[in-house]
């Protein structure tokens, strides 16, 4: 029997956090990522078998009960997950009444999950509804995306737009576009529905004057995803810093012509 800091999901929930943070996108303790495991890929653990602690929440998660997360604690810094996970991790399951969780594994000095857990299981919510596969929701804090929501107007389709032109892969990568919540208080219910009732319609979610919300079937899409957002928006930094005078434009019909040979469907609406 192994144990569960060995398993590939501790592994990548590593990797990806000191990704992240080395991308200079979770500063301090910016950033918190849920990762769904199926009970059937927990089988095999030996020290996962009974409940440590009972940590309640603040988000009534019924419908989610006795599903398994691998979320980061709130306050920790990504920094430091690599080298700490049984401290900054916690292997979760949503308890039958939905309003706690029975930690399995990990938060092994007293910590609890993320502040922005409400959002995550929101996230979760919504996406399972539509995708089966939905297994990952990550938060981060994209420096060049960040900035944009300063200097732009915050309009979906305009933001959408821009990111799809900036680079050639950005409509094959999301097609959909980008959702767009108001700013607000993070870690309250509130900024969860709003941002879940985005996430029916986007793959990722901008917070203005703070980061992006993305989802995916694994980490890889996830953070994929981000990635590909955040390195349109640095690439729109630069064209500004260089002038941003733009002699060859993506068009809308290159936008057309790629999504077609792709096999996307963009959002219509967002294109002329
Ligand atoms: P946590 O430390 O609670 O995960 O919060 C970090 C963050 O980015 C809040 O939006
Ligand atoms: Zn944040």
């Amino acid at each position: 029997m192994t144990k569960f800091i060995d398993s590939p999901f501790v592994e990548e929930v590593k990797k990806i956090t000191f990704r992240l943070y080395d991308h200079g996108w979770d500063e301090r303790n910016g950033g918190n990522v849920s990762y769904r495991i199926l009970e059937e890929e927990l089988a095999n653990f030996s020290d996962i078998n009974e409940v440590k602690r009972n940590i309640p929440i603040d988000f009534d998660g019924k419908d989610l009960s006795g599903m398994y997360f691998l979320v980061t604690a709130t306050g920790r810094y990504f920094k430091n997950i690599i080298d700490f996970p049984e401290r900054d991790l916690g292997l979760v399951r949503i308890a039958d009444d939905g309003k706690s969780v029975d930690l399995m594994w990990g938060y092994n000095d007293g910590a609890s999950p993320t502040s922005e857990f409400p959002t995550h299981l929101m996230g979760h919510q919504a996406k399972l509804k539509q995708k089966p596969s939905q297994r990952v929701v990550m938060h981060c804090h994209p420096t060049n995306l960040i900035a944009m929501t300063f200097t732009q107007k915050l309009s979906e389709r305009e933001f959408s737009r821009i990111l799809w032109k900036m680079q050639t892969e950005s409509l094959v990568v999301f097609p959909e576009g980008i959702g767009i919540i108001p700013w607000m208080v993070p870690g309250t219910i509130d900024i969860g529905e709003a941002t879940s009732a985005k996430l029916k319609d986007f793959p990722a979610v901008i917070w203005p004057q703070h980061g992006i919300f993305g989802t995916g079937s694994t980490i890889d899409e996830a953070y994929g995803l981000i990635e590909t957002i955040e390195k349109a928006a640095q690439i729109w930094t630069i064209v500004q810093a260089q002038g941003g005078v733009i002699q060859q434009e993506i068009t809308d019909q290159d936008l057309k012509d790629l999504a077609k040979v792709f096999g996307v469907s963009p959002r219509l609406e967002f294109l002329e």
